[in-house]
């Protein structure tokens, strides 16, 4: 199967273009370990729909009134875009009626969403991310988790949403951008699908990524420097270094991209905590975790400087974390870093 290469060879003539063609679909249903009662699978399509729903209205944002706010601010004291609020009416749409889903947490809704006779999965989403780059046509994303409910015949309970990222079965993101596309594990590995618009379909573009061994990018907020603990500054301070591997820095300010373009072409996206706001600003059950997922999936670590992502245990749905994400390398000097001066 094809994994990325930033120098692609050209495409071959000639054949029947569908003979190369894979779609999510196809590939879902290829990949569903045997006994597999296909719910997983079914949620996963599902969200491939949500993704293609938001995608044609993010198309058309410009021609609409979608760019604008809705007027309505969020738990978060965040003000919603109505990209935010029409994301998430989509996709508790679809997931509510699915009848694979019992319980969404969703960035944009203050409580947990409880779906009766709902299915056995518990799912966890940011419906947009980097929403105040909407305004400026810059890329976005939808993020997701996936948990298995505990106990099938009883619950939910908040213990099937207040658990650590280990527990995810699956975990992903849609990224909005020159084209979208669709970036999944289920637990065996990482797989990016492109929208191919025209026949409305997700089709395999990419299987078992990985992230690659020399770092590209790191991706921190610089302006915040002055205000993050002294490992992180002295991280950035070693990756600067002439004898360091040459990484440039970028910042899109949409998560879901930044970690997307690392996992593409090596890196480490971050989003610290600051002396006035220690746990930083993204949210451990539906940023932190699944990117941290998605990361180990493709090689790499997600950590909040001191210890695994995966490994926090929420005790509030909108609990936020500090992020260091990407290539397992970078996140770990990164630890090294903030546990002693001697981190190089
Ligand atoms: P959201 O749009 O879901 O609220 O998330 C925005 C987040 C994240 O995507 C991004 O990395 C970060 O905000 C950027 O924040 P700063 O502008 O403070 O760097
Ligand atoms: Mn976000
Ligand atoms: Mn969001």
């Amino acid at each position: 199967m094809s994994t990325f290469d930033p120098d692609p060879p050209a495409p071959a003539v000639g054949g029947n273009p569908a003979d190369q063609l894979i779609t999510i679909k196809r590939f879902l249903a290829d990949r569903q370990p045997a006994g597999a009662t296909g719910n997983l699978t079914g949620l996963l399509y599902d969200i491939a729909l949500a993704g293609k729903l938001i995608s044609s209205k993010t198309r058309r944002a410009g021609l609409t009134d979608m760019l604008g706010r809705s007027g309505v601010t969020n738990v978060q004291g965040e003000e919603q875009k109505s990209l935010d609020v029409y994301a998430d009416q989509v996709i508790a749409g679809l997931l509510g009626k699915s009848g694979k889903v019992c319980a969404l947490v969703s960035e944009e809704q203050p409580e947990v969403t409880v779906f009766e006779d709902g299915g056995p999965y518990v799912v966890t989403c940011d419906p947009l991310d980097g929403s105040s780059n909407i305004d400026a046509n810059v890329s976005i994303g939808t993020i997701f988790g996936v948990f298995r409910r505990h106990d099938p015949d009883n619950g939910p309970t908040t213990e099937d949403w207040l658990r650590p990222g280990s527990d995810l079965v699956a975990a992903g993101y849609l990224l909005y951008s020159t084209s979208t596309m669709l970036v999944y594990s289920a637990g065996d590995g990482v797989h990016a699908f492109t929208l191919d618009p025209e026949a409305g379909e997700f089709l395999l573009t990419w299987s078992d990524l990985e992230f690659p061994e020399d770092p590209s990018y790191y991706s921190f907020n610089l302006a915040a420097s002055a205000h993050w603990e002294r490992g992180v500054e002295r991280f950035v301070d070693w990756a600067n270094r002439d004898d360091t591997p040459t990484m440039s820095q970028r910042y899109i300010g949409s998560a879901v991209s930044d970690f997307h373009r690392n996992l593409l072409h090596g890196g480490i996206f971050a989003y610290p905590g600051t002396d006035e706001e220690p746990a930083g600003k993204l949210r451990l059950l539906y940023e932190g975790a699944p990117l941290a997922y998605l990361a180990e999936q493709a090689g790499g670590r997600g950590s909040d400087s001191r210890e695994s992502l995966l490994d926090l245990v929420p005790t509030d749905i909108h609990q936020r974390t500090p992020v260091f994400v990407g290539a397992r390398g970078l996140v770990e000097r990164l630890e090294a870093f903030v546990a002693g001066p001697d981190g190089d």
